[in-house]
C-alpha cells in the first residue's frame, strides 16, 4: 500500500452473503484488506438454507481469526417463491472441502434486515457500500421496509446476472438472480448506484491448478481451508464447462472495491425478468444500447484475471 493510500479512511461495507465456498473467499479477502471495514455480515438463504449460511459465515470469520465481526441472520426465503438451493455445487453444508469445527462465535440477535436499515440510518449518507454475494432478498426487504435508506446507500456492488454467458442455473438465468428475481427487480429499479459482476466477468476468473496451489503453499490453516474449498467447489464447473479451472465468482465484488482498474464494463440499462417461466431471473442487459431505457447499472464485462488472483492470494496470505 502506498503512503497516500494508507491515510484514506477504510471503506465501510456490509457483506450480504450465502456462504458458499466462493462467498467464503470473498469474506476472507475483505477481512484481510486494510482499505475495507466490515461493519457486519448478513446471511441470506441461497446456496444452502439460512441456518447453514449463517453458521458458515461464523465459521469463515473463525477461520480468519476475526471473532469480533458481527454476523446476522436475514431472510430465510425469497420474497415471492420457495427457496432453490445449490447443494449440487457447494455440497451438503455449503462449505464442503474441509472439516471445520462448530463455531464458538454467536450470531447477533438483531435480524440482518434491521441491521442493514439501522446501519444505513446511523452512518452518514453515502458512507456504506452493500456488497451482495447471494440472492438479493435481504437488501430488497430492507428497501421495502425502510424506503428512506435507499438514497443513503453509497453503492451496491453485487455478484449476479449475466449477458454474454446468459445463465448457469437455467439456460437463461444466473443463480443469485434466479433464486429471488422479485428482490432483484426491486434493487435494480431502486435508483441506488449499482455495480454488477456478472458471469461474463467471473467465467474469466478461473481457478487453474497453479492458482489453486498458491493457497496450499501458504502452509497455514487459512491456506488449507481455501485450497479445500476451491478444490471442492470447482469440480462441478470443470466437469460442466470442460475448462482448465472453475470460475471464482464472489471475491470479484471485494476486489472491485480495492482495485477497480482490474475490471472493465459499461453503464447500461438492466431489467429483471420476473414473469416468464422460461426466462425467469434473466438479467436483460442492454449492452449494445439498442433501447432508450435509462442506464441503471455499471455492468462489468472483463477482468484482469492474473491481477485479480495475485491480489486475492497476496491479501488472504496475510490472515
Ligand atoms: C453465484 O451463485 C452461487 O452459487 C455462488 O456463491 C455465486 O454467488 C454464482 O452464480
Ligand atoms: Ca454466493
Amino acid at each position: 500500500m502506498s503512503e497516500a493510500a494508507s491515510t484514506v479512511a477504510p471503506r465501510k461495507i456490509i457483506i450480504d452473503t450465502d456462504p458458499g465456498q466462493d462467498d467464503a473467499m470473498a469474506i476472507l479477502l475483505a477481512l484481510a484488506s486494510p482499505e475495507i471495514e466490515v461493519l457486519g455480515i448478513t446471511a441470506v438463504a441461497g446456496n444452502v438454507p439460512l441456518w447453514r449460511t449463517a453458521e458458515n459465515a461464523l465459521k469463515v470469520c473463525e477461520v480468519a481469526g476475526k471473532r469480533d465481526v458481527k454476523v446476522f441472520a436475514g431472510c430465510e426465503k425469497p420474497m415471492a417463491h420457495s427457496l432453490i438451493t445449490a447443494e449440487h455445487v457447494h455440497g451438503k453444508t455449503g462449505l464442503d472441502g474441509i472439516e471445520l469445527p462448530q463455531p464458538t462465535m454467536a450470531l447477533q440477535e438483531q435480524s440482518g434486515v434491521d441491521f442493514i436499515i439501522e446501519t444505513l440510518r446511523n452512518e452518514p449518507a453515502g458512507a456504506v457500500t452493500l456488497c451482495t454475494l447471494g440472492p438479493l432478498t435481504n437488501i430488497a426487504t430492507a428497501f421495502e421496509k425502510a424506503p428512506d435508506i435507499v438514497e443513503r446507500v453509497g453503492q451496491v456492488v453485487m455478484m449476479g446476472g449475466a449477458y454474454f454467458e446468459v445463465g448457469n442455473i437455467t439456460p437463461a438465468a444466473e443463480f443469485n438472480i434466479y433464486v429471488d428475481p422479485e428482490a432483484a427487480d426491486i434493487v435494480f429499479k431502486s435508483g441506488a448506484d449499482l455495480v454488477v459482476m456478472p458471469l461474463d466477468v467471473t467465467h474469466k476468473a478461473l481457478v487453474t491448478k497453479p492458482r489453486l496451489e498458491a493457497f496450499g503453499a501458504f502452509g497455514t490453516h487459512v491456506g488449507e481451508a481455501c485450497k479445500g474449498w476451491l478444490d471442492f467447489f470447482e469440480r462441478f464447473d470443470v466437469e460442466k464447462y470442460g475448462s482448465e479451472g472453475g470460475p471464482l465468482h464472489d471475491p470479484t465484488v471485494i476486489a472491485y472495491l480495492i482495485a477497480p482498474e482490474l475490471f472493465k464494463g459499461r453503464h447500461i440499462n438492466v431489467e429483471i425478468e420476473t414473469q416468464s417461466d422460461l426466462t425467469r431471473g434473466m438479467t436483460v442487459a442492454d449492452w449494445w444500447g439498442v433501447t432508450d431505457r435509462p442506464a441503471n447499472a455499471h455492468f462489468l464485462g472483463d477482468i484482469d484475471a492474473d491481477g485479480f488472483f495475485t491480489l486475492l492470494t497476496e491479501r488472504i496470505a496475510r490472515l
